[in-house]
């Protein structure tokens, strides 16, 4: 099978060729940008909604993506067809791009732009069976005065730190908490939980990643009879929850079903959320920003 094409900088390469400076300021100092994006059956999952957000993060951190959103787009879909994958896992990086040892980015005279396109490994059709058993961690999220969560950054040290204690806990993910001990969100995903017939997830200002896969779930939530909350809430309100699932790129839309020992439920995946994967699903594999034409 040939190698894996890469784009680095302007051009495709080789996956063994596909390297970046240690004076590179994404390495150095995790200054950039990411996103992680999804394709299915030949088709770029709300390609517009991803895009979008990589160039208001970059914007944010005052980071010049060296071509436009089109370009972008269009150098994406090369990336796939170069791969010739049909279902793929995208991730787009764009760093500060070489600079020296200090960690102003005015020494950093163009960004650096990596676009990988691979297979995707997804979770085992067990877990969205079952569902997640996960736990709240002390690491809180970080403020958005800081390091803010709506920013898509490299910066993932403080989601690392929390991944780190779900491991030790022996779970998959971790919900972390706010600076305030509100539910923020998971460390690669958005939270939800349903309770009397209300779908409830945490505003962006509780300082959360705005997910695009969290705006599915809110768009088609109302289809099954679910009155959709952007509220605050708390670890009561996750033990108390008639039913709790995640949403993320990587791991879709996917159940829990036990939160720090107490179960969520009956414990077992609940109606509304088996409702909302198979709706999610049936969205994911029909819509969306055609690869090959
Ligand atoms: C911290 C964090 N929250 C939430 C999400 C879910 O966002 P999306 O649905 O856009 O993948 C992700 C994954 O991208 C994430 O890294």
């Amino acid at each position: 099978m040939s190698s894996q094409k890469i784009f680095l900088n302007g051009e495709l390469v080789d996956k063994q060729e596909a390297k970046i400076s240690v004076f590179d300021h994404g390495y150095l100092y995790g200054d950039g940008i990411f996103e992680g994006i999804r394709a299915y059956n030949g088709r770029v999952f709300r390609f517009e909604k991803h895009l979008t957000r990589l160039y208001e993060s970059a914007k944010a951190i005052m980071l010049e993506i060296p071509m436009s959103k089109e370009e972008m787009k269009e150098t994406v879909l090369k990336t796939i067809r170069a791969n010739e994958l049909q279902d793929a896992y995208i991730r787009l990086v764009v760093s500060r791009g070489v600079g020296d040892l200090g960690l102003d980015p005015n020494k950093c005279n163009e960004a650096t732009v990596v676009i990988i396109a691979s297979d995707i490994t997804l979770y085992p059709d067990e877990f969205y069976e079952e569902g997640l058993e996960v736990i709240t961690v002390p690491t809180r999220r970080n403020i958005s005065e800081g390091v803010n969560p709506r920013v898509k950054s490299l910066n993932y040290l403080n989601n690392i730190m929390a991944k780190i204690e779900a491991n030790q806990a022996g779970v998959l993910e971790a919900i972390m908490l706010n600076n305030e001990g509100y539910v923020a969100e998971c460390t690669g995903d958005n939270i939800f939980i349903i309770k009397d017939d209300k779908l409830i997830t945490p505003p962006t200002y509780a300082g959360i990643l705005k997910g695009v896969k969290r705006e599915v779930v809110m768009e088609v939530a109302p289809k099954f009879g679910l009155e959709v909350k952007e509220e605050l809430f708390t670890r009561h309100d996750l033990f108390t929850a008639d039913e709790c699932f995640l949403s993320g790129t990587a791991a879709e839309v996917i159940p829990v079903v036990k939160i720090d020992g107490r179960k969520v439920g009956a414990g077992e995946p609940g109606e509304y959320t088996w409702k909302l994967i198979e709706e999610f699903r049936k969205l994911a594999n029909s819509t969306g920003t055609p690869i090959y034409e």
